[in-house]
């Protein structure tokens, strides 16, 4: 089958779940678009997602660093990430990842439940979306803002929201009875290596991160993932380009580093 073929019966297998950005409606997927009865229209990409936003937005995230995140991703780099938070999914049976990006992190956590999870992603970034389509099969793929979810409330048991910005009044709508938001942040050594070598070790804090997180959820657990990565030589290239750390870098600094540290805090809320 087409991959826009198969992208098509998968969104028309969940449209109930939908809803229109503009005017709240429910809609309808049909052979090119999705409508909604007031006749607002999105197109389906025949890579493979939906265009749901209302007015295009440019991003600094490109392609090359989607890639390279799939790429680095592939070699492993969250993997302890992906186990933590598949456990903590656990049973549970629909996912949304808001900021997905290129979409690796809601393939392989669902992977790792070994449950038949419904899945759509989301991001502002079209050329995330659109890798995202490009490698991952059976997900909801959809360009649209987080602060305005193109989905009815109550629609889905997990929202994932991993390295990404929040709205948290819009994650609480989308919550189910029960249902649990996971929101992962960096911790002081998340690539520490990186910021050593670009800023002379910044000071890190999350904490206003967290008190947000604490002040607009509830019932919250948290936990802390750190580990560290080995690095082999053609790593590294794709660790420069896969975060915004060096976008300001401009100069070409020699670096000599074979292993990365991830440090992440996972943080779990129910919306009341
Ligand atoms: C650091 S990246 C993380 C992407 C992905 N979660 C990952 O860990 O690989 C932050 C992401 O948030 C997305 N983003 C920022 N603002 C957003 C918004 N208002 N709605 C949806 N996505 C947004 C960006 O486009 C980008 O893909
Ligand atoms: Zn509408």
């Amino acid at each position: 089958m087409k991959k826009i073929d198969r992208f098509k019966s998968y969104m028309k297998e969940h449209e109930n779940l939908l809803s229109c950005p503009i005017c709240g409606d429910s809609m309808d997927v049909q052979d090119h678009h999705v409508l909604c009865r007031q006749n607002h229209s999105f197109d389906i990409a025949k890579k493979g997602y939906v265009n749901m936003m209302t007015q295009p937005v440019h991003t600094k995230y490109d392609k090359e660093l989607f890639e390279a995140r799939y790429q680095m991703i592939q070699h492993g780099l969250y993997k302890p990430l992906h186990e933590k938070v598949a456990e903590i999914v656990g049973e549970r049976q629909s996912v949304i990842d808001l900021g997905c990006g290129e979409g690796s992190h809601l393939t392989d956590i669902t992977r790792l439940t070994e449950r038949q999870t419904i899945k759509a992603g989301l991001d502002i970034a079209k050329e995330g979306v659109m890798t995202a389509a490009k490698y991952h099969q059976d997900t909801i793929w959809c360009v649209g803002d987080l602060a305005k979810v193109p989905f009815k409330q109550a629609s889905f048991d997990v929202v994932l929201n991993i390295l990404s910005p929040a709205n948290y009044q819009e994650f609480k709508r989308l919550l189910s009875d029960d249902g649990i938001v996971i929101k992962v942040i960096p911790n002081s050594g998340y690539l520490k290596e990186l910021r050593e070598a670009f800023y002379d070790g910044d000071d890190f804090d999350n904490q206003d991160t967290k008190d947000r997180f604490k002040e607009s959820m509830h019932e919250i657990d948290e936990y802390r993932v750190t580990y560290q990565k080995p690095l082999s030589s053609e790593l590294l290239p794709l660790l420069l380009k896969m975060t915004p750390l060096t976008w300001n870098i401009e100069e070409p600094v020699e670096l000599d580093i074979t292993e990365v540290t991830v440090d992440l805090d996972v943080l779990v809320g129910k919306g009341e």
